[in-house]
């Protein structure tokens, strides 16, 4: 389960750990950038939203806005929290639409009950299972995050959290405190067999359970692996998106394969799809 190399987790507190260089690195190198995208794309994804109703969404861990972004693009509202003011600075650099604020997730989630409508975490959550100093005691710092959260999202609300667990017995002590906190749901994972793309999404339900997604699997298609690159400036979120316009026919052929994937009923592609109409007058 445990990712190649030294864990970020365990080099120290993620404040220390996400420092001006790193978080340089979220906004300069296009490799990471594509990362951070597909994984918010799938989280949105699996978070089930309607597509055509602006929500509001809490993004925790929210960094340089990258995911935010993605957010924004998609037509929803949303309000990040992170602990690392040098990512945090670098989304205020950027302008990103969303509100950012400083704080720690292990300490609560400071929002009114039901001010959200759902919540996305991109490779956040697993910081809480470290302990930085004596007074940190994971399960009470998840147990905090989680049923904060589950305060602040709207009755029926969702979240999905997409996380790197240790081993299983961190997953384990992650989804036995947002049971305790109130939640639903379970773990969705993607690529289970592939060592580089396997990913994990754990899927909470604030109301009733309801039935989990499927996870993606080799059949579908494969992450590939791509270089790091550097450039002098920031990339422009659009160009990291790999140029998919908003409205263009790519970016309409995008939404309704992920409409089916979601298992929803979309028209088939044709010809004319994403096709420029003429002006009505
Ligand atoms: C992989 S980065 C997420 C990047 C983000 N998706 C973006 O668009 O830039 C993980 C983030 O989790 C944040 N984080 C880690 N532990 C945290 C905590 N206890 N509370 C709040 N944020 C935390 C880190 O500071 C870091 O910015």
């Amino acid at each position: 389960m445990a990712s190649r190399g030294r864990r970020p987790e365990l080099q120290g507190p993620p404040e220390l750990y996400y420092d001006k260089n790193e978080a340089r690195k979220y906004v300069r190198n296009s490799r990471m950038i594509d990362v951070q995208i597909k994984m918010t794309g799938r989280a949105l994804e699996l978070l089930c939203v309607p597509e055509d109703k602006p929500c509001y969404v809490l993004d925790i861990g929210c960094g340089t806005g990258l995911s935010g972004d993605y957010l924004s693009d998609e037509g929803h509202y949303w309000v990040g929290i992170d602990i690392s003011p040098a990512m945090l600075d670098e989304a205020l650099d950027r302008e990103t639409q969303g509100d950012v604020i400083l704080g720690d997730m292990g300490q609560g989630i400071p929002f009114k009950p039901g001010t959200f409508d759902a919540c996305i975490s991109i490779s956040a959550v697993q910081w809480l299972c470290n302990a930085n100093k004596k007074s940190d005691i994971p399960a009470r710092r998840l147990y905090c995050f989680f049923s904060s959260l589950y305060s602040v999202l709207v009755r029926g609300g969702r979240a999905v959290l997409q996380l790197y667990p240790e081993n299983s017995e961190q997953l384990e002590l992650i989804t036995t405190q947002a049971t305790r906190a109130g939640f639903t749901g379970g773990v969705v994972v993607d690529y289970p067999n592939s060592a580089k793309a396997k990913k994990f999404y754990l899927c909470l339900f604030s109301g009733p359970s309801a039935s989990l997604p499927e996870g993606l699997s080799e059949d579908t298609e494969e992450e590939k692996p791509a270089e790091s690159t550097f450039t002098a400036g920031r990339i422009p979120y659009r160009i990291a998106r790999r140029g998919v316009v908003r409205k263009s026919r790519e970016w309409v052929l995008e939404k309704k394969a992920r409409r089916r994937r979601q298992g929803k009923e979309v028209r088939p592609d044709t010809q004319y799809t994403g096709r420029k109409r003429k002006p009505r007058f």
